[in-house]
């Protein structure tokens, strides 16, 4: 169980501990939203200077990304490909990692208090299911070892995915 406390912010502990903790919350034939909901919480009580943590799930029909579950500000509800950070992530099928969101060329600003981003695509088949967007009021926030565990968690992600 998670509690208050739980993640210490030594993130050589906290990183893995929040990665088995995406498994283990996971409740397969629950409503997609609901584990998503849960482990939005999860990466928001996990990643310390965050103001957003979240997903974008990609909409075949609408050929866009639309907002999911999240911690943080309302947001922009619809990203179109190649769009925005978010948009970016689709179109190249890798990882963002921005470090000032006001040097990204066509940036989506959803909080005005963000400065850094990263934003991590799902990825299965070949196809993308969504991305993982989490924004920090602090520039330069995120580095490696961030993208390496929102990495893992994507990759945790995709397998417990429902077909
Ligand atoms: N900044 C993102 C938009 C989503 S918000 O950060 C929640 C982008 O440029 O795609």
């Amino acid at each position: 169980m998670i509690e208050h406390g739980t993640f210490t912010g030594a993130r050589e502990q906290d990183y893995p501990l929040a990665v088995r903790q995406v498994a283990a919350l996971w409740e397969a034939g629950l409503p997609l939203f609901s584990n998503l909901a849960n482990v939005s919480a999860l990466l928001a009580q996990c990643l310390p200077r965050t103001n957003w943590a979240g997903f974008y799930l990609w909409d075949e029909a609408r050929k866009q990304l639309v907002l999911g579950p999240f911690q943080g500000l309302p947001a922009c509800t619809c990203i179109d490909f190649g769009r925005g950070v978010c948009g970016t992530a689709v179109r190249e099928k890798r990882t963002q990692l921005v470090p000032d969101v006001h040097q990204f060329p066509g940036h989506i600003a959803c909080d005005s208090a963000s400065a850094s981003e990263i934003v991590v695509p799902l990825l299965r088949d070949r196809g993308v299911l969504g991305v993982i967007d989490v924004d920090s009021p602090e520039k330069a926030r995120f580095d490696a070892a961030d993208q390496e565990f929102l990495e893992e968690v994507a990759s945790a992600l995709v397998t417990l995915w429902p077909r």
